[in-house]
């Protein structure tokens, strides 16, 4: 594997900002080895149907502050079927014979398992943690994180001059797939009223399917419990975040835990407690954006280890930041980790939101 002359690289999954700024830093960091680089189209997509280009540095000239990827990404639906995996995984391993030697592959968890399987089947592979749910395990934070959760911020203060003026009560549903973190750091940042997450709050809901009609009630009593309680301190305006994994996410069979969703919710809240109340799903501008400082400054530092991994002859790893320090991670052992999210943060968010 030692003396990579040509690498791939490939977006997966769901985009998020900071993906174009580490390719620039990929294509920097393998010239520098005399390595070529080759953007690959549409995330696996483009590897099945050997869709790639070479990246010169005019083609990644400025990208590294432009939101969504040049390359373009896609959720490739072969390699989550069990019967067109094995067949699309030869496929691409068969186009990059000969052709290209190792590859980076960015994006979530379920891209990782497409490259732990190519590597397994002769294609190196390094990963790089890129999306805006901040989902994956291993690493502290993702590519795209950070940019995604100021867009929360921002917005939900936009939002609260209406609230303020208005005496009223939003209910935001907040991105995040089946994780809180957007919603949990968001509210934190933006004086939320309440914030309902999977992860914590007692309620035990089911990781699938919708929850019983008990369990509905309950979710909302916790809610209009703490809405009353921030009435009677005094409050005028409420900004209720909700993650997504509760009340927008469908799962296999198009159930959402919370049938009805924010709307639902935002009805119950106006019937029980008389104030009126709004419903406003945040939805896809939290993927889009200049990505923020910090975003490039992890994507830079990542896209730049990711080639340096490859070009030593180590793959199967997937670049993480731990403690500030950009380092790597086995990727069989970063799938088997599982999600945490902070339970002090959760309850200093409820208890600083009144
Ligand atoms: O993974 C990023 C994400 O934006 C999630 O927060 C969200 O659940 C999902 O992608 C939406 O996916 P799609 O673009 O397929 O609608």
């Amino acid at each position: 594997m030692e003396g990579m002359e040509r690498i791939g690289i490939l977006t997966s999954g769901g985009d998020c900002p900071g993906m174009n700024t580490a390719v620039r830093a990929a294509v920097f960091a393998a010239r520098t080895k005399k390595i070529t680089l080759y953007g690959i189209q549409q995330g696996y997509q483009g590897l099945y149907d050997g869709n790639w280009e070479e990246l010169t540095l005019d083609r990644v000239d400025s990208i590294h502050s432009r939101g969504g990827t040049i390359l373009r990404t896609a959720r490739f639906a072969p390699f989550g079927d069990p019967e067109r995996r094995q067949h699309a995984i030869d496929r691409c391993i068969e186009n990059c014979k000969g052709k290209i030697d190792g590859l980076i592959v960015m994006g979530g968890d379920g891209s990782f398992r497409g490259a732990r399987d190519l590597t397994m089947n002769g294609l190196p592979c390094v990963c790089l943690p890129g999306t805006i749910d901040n989902d994956i395990s291993c690493t502290d934070y993702t590519i795209g994180y950070d940019t995604a959760l100021n867009t929360v911020m921002s917005m939900a203060d936009t939002i609260a001059d209406t609230a303020r003026s208005h005496d009223r009560c939003m209910v935001l549903e907040v991105m995040g797939n089946a994780a809180g973190d957007l919603t949990l750091y968001g509210g934190l940042a933006a004086g939320a009223t309440a914030v309902m997450i999977m992860e914590h709050g007692g309620l035990e809901f089911p990781k699938e399917g919708e929850m019983t009609p008990e369990e509905a009630a309950r979710f909302e009593q916790s809610l209009m419990a703490r809405i009353r309680m921030a009435k009677a301190a005094g409050k005028k305006y409420y900004m209720i975040f909700v993650a997504e994994g509760i009340t927008g996410k469908k799962d296999k069979h198009g159930r959402t835990r919370y049938p009805g969703g924010v709307e639902r919710l935002a009805k119950a809240i106006q019937t029980q407690t008389g104030i009126e109340t709004r419903a406003d799903v945040l939805a896809y501008v939290q993927r889009g954006g200049l990505p923020t400082a910090r975003d490039r400054v992890m994507a830079t530092q990542m896209g730049d280890h990711a080639v340096n991994l490859l070009a030593q002859g180590i793959s199967n790893r997937v670049v993480v930041i731990h403690k500030d320090a950009i380092t790597d991670y086995d990727i069989y052992q970063a799938l088997k980790m599982s999600k945490t999210i902070s339970r002090e943060d959760y309850e200093l968010a409820w208890r600083v939101s009144l």
